[in-house]
């Protein structure tokens, strides 16, 4: 701020807290799930010659991606795919959307998705279908949620963070209208911001 101009008044960005009715999952309770789960994605990979690709599912993966591949002792190379299905203020689900094409060279790669969360499994079986046709050797999935009660039956994810029951939900990469991705736990919103 240049010396002279007035203070803007507080506070003129509320704290996220003050949207969110509930803490479902905390921060510290993630942290220690995603140590067993990098743990258990070492296990299932560190034989393999022919090389690691994670494919984060933009943009509601990126703080799920970024703490989970810290914690692998792999090598590994990054390819990006951005679908969307909850454009703008809604929290029903549109036909997902392809917003940036998959990158990366996945032929004979061991490809791992990565997503917040697996919901209808909508985007999760447009992206498998994108990796599929790029000829890899495996293709995995890790979510950091999911909800066991709508997830069809043909979209399966080999590693789940939590399962939770079916509501929207924010916080870690998870959004509603862009908003609440750095809010650090896993959270409800209050109805009359929705
Ligand atoms: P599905 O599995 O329904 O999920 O194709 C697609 C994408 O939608 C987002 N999503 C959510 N975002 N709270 C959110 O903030 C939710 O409860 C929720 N459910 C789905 C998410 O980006 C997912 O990748």
């Amino acid at each position: 701020m240049s010396a002279g101009a007035s203070p803007r008044p507080f506070p003129y960005n509320p704290p996220m807290e003050e949207d969110v009715a509930r803490i479902l999952i905390h921060r510290e309770e993630i942290e220690r799930r995603l140590a067993d789960m990098a743990e258990e994605i070492a296990q299932t990979y560190h034989r393999d010659e022919e090389g690691l690709t994670l494919i984060p599912v933009l943009a509601g993966s990126i703080i799920f991606l970024a703490d989970l591949m810290r914690k692998l002792p792999l090598k590994m190379k990054i390819g990006l795919v951005s679908v969307s299905a909850y454009p703008g203020r809604t929290t029903r689900p549109t036909a997902p959307k392809t917003v940036i094409e998959l990158t990366g060279d996945l032929a004979g790669r061991h490809v791992l998705i990565i997503d917040d969360i697996l919901d209808t499994g909508r985007t999760l079986r447009k992206v498998r279908e994108m990796v599929l046709q790029r000829e890899p050797a495996s293709v995995r999935t890790a979510v950091l949620l999911r909800k066991p009660s709508k997830a069809p039956p043909d979209v399966s994810a080999d590693f789940v963070g939590f399962d939770i029951e079916d509501e929207f939900v924010v916080g870690c990469g998870l959004d509603y209208d862009d908003h609440y991705r750095n809010y650090p736990h896993i959270g409800v919103l209050r109805p009359e911001i929705m």
